[in-house]
């Protein structure tokens, strides 16, 4: 799998294919696209951006695809210069025009996100590093904008809370939240799991799911960072800021685990993990480079989780189900869907010339189109499961213990530090299993 496939930023192909799509507007319609604030007829929707980093300007830029009246409003991240590439990638952007961000529009710092919510928007997309998205979620809900969030929704039980009321609320107030679970927008994976619910493979009765990756990179310190400079600009390397590589990034299989099992939460889970191969250095922070987490539900199906960010090692993010029926599997970059009865014979397979869309903009797409529609898409009641498994699994894996379901979601365990500012922070101490409580 490549970089461009994993993070759902804007990818060379993808400005080709935009750039082609919009030179052919221009060419067919150029009184439609003379229109004043989008090029377009449609009624404009303002959208905040808040996180301007890789994902964040993926989803600015799928978001002026998915609709022609998209205007990319106004942005926020705590660092100034992360604005300011971001919005630089959109100066040649073949919708350049609806990219209207002037420097009054670009809210820097902690609070940055309150003034860009405010700033008159009416969707804002939340793409900051997880540990602020409950805070970034709760503000956007109160203020009734429609919502595109990333995963990880939070980081830990207090954030879970927050994120189940953040739901609710935006249920009783029709407003849409969609999901950064990009699998669940999936053609082949969505195909994949309509048949399990059919019964093609009969009861799911274990998964397993698997995130063999190498090690992210890191952001060298420079003169004048504080402490908390350091940590947030190198925050997939800090569990407070991640949720560490189980909640940041295998959360993705994770959900599938919960998508398989319908959305119905584990009684317990155990697990082991460490750094075996992190290097020491502050940049590498707190976070481990491997888990191995087995779920248990309360009849006794399991689900078996392994992930690794370790160099040079074996790469592989695929799944495998077996059901009372036979067995499935899933590369999803392969791609590869296939169910199999014990003997071998193919009970489905999703076709080589199926549809293959991009999942990041289906995202967008289906986002956009609710809101037109008036309808509401609202991904809050699985997506907290999903997330809340990850932290879980974490939870296990650091204290060493078995933890059920209950404790995890009780837990007061907060990540939080004491107050946001740019100074002083104390480096994170690497969890010790046994040693370390997590209830
Ligand atoms: N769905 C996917 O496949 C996928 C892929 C990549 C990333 N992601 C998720 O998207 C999110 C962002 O990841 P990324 O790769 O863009 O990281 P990134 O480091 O490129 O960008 C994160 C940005 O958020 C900013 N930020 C941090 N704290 C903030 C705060 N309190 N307020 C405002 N901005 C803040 C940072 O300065 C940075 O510019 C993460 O949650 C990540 O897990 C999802």
């Amino acid at each position: 799998m490549t970089t461009e496939q994993t993070s759902g930023g804007i990818t060379r192909r993808d400005f080709v294919a935009i750039s082609s799509a919009a030179g052919m507007a221009a060419f067919i319609a150029p009184s439609v696209l003379g229109a004043q604030d989008t090029g377009s007829s449609l009624k404009p929707l303002k959208v905040a951006l808040i996180g301007c980093g890789g994902r964040g300007s993926g989803a600015a830029n799928q978001a002026l695809k998915a609709d022609k009246g998209v205007i990319l409003w106004a942005v926020a991240d705590v660092f100034p210069d992360r604005m300011d590439s971001c919005l630089k990638q959109f100066e040649k952007h073949p919708s350049k025009e609806r990219v209207q961000v002037p420097a009054e529009r670009r809210f820097a710092g902690f609070d940055g996100y309150k003034q860009a919510i405010a700033s008159g928007v009416d969707v804002v997309l939340l793409c900051s590093a997880p540990h602020f998205r409950p805070m970034h979620l709760a503000e956007a809900v109160a203020a009734g904008k429609h919502i595109f969030c990333e995963k990880p929704m939070f980081v830990d039980a207090p954030g879970y809370r927050s994120v189940v009321e953040s739901a609710k609320a935006a249920k009783a107030k029709n407003i849409n939240l969609m999901s950064g679970f990009c699998w669940r927008r999936s053609a082949p994976e969505a195909a994949t799991f309509a048949q399990l619910e059919k019964g093609t493979l009969g009861t799911p009765m274990a998964m397993y799911g698997c995130y063999y990756t190498g090690p992210l990179g890191t952001n060298k310190r420079q003169p004048g960072w504080s402490d908390m400079e350091f940590q947030v600009r190198n925050w997939q390397h800090f569990t407070w800021l991640s949720g560490d590589q189980m909640v940041e990034q295998a959360v993705h299989s994770v959900d599938k685990i919960n998508w398989c099992f319908r959305n119905e939460p584990p009684k317990s889970a155990v697990g082991m993990g460490g750094r075996q191969l992190r290097e020491a250095m502050p940049e590498r922070g707190d976070v481990y480079d491997h888990f191995a987490i087995v779920y248990e539900w309360a009849d006794g199906r399991r689900a078996f989780l392994n992930c690794r960010q370790e160099p040079d090692c074996y790469f592989e993010n695929t799944d495998w189900i077996a059901g009372t029926k036979g067995q499935c599997f899933i590369n999803g970059w392969g791609p590869t869907h296939v169910m199999k009865d014990p003997a071998g014979n193919v009970l489905w397979e999703y076709p080589a010339d199926g549809p293959k869309s991009d999942m990041y903009q289906n995202e967008h797409d289906e986002l956009f189109k609710a809101i037109r529609d008036g309808k509401v898409i609202n991904d809050g009641e699985w997506m907290v499961v999903s997330n809340m498994m990850a932290v879980l699994g974490r939870m296990a894996a650091y204290s060493g213990q078995q933890v059920t379901w209950e404790q995890a979601i009780t837990s007061t365990e907060s990540l939080s530090p004491k107050q946001y500012i740019m100074g002083p922070l104390e480096m994170p101490l690497e969890k010790k299993p046994g040693q370390y409580k997590v209830l």
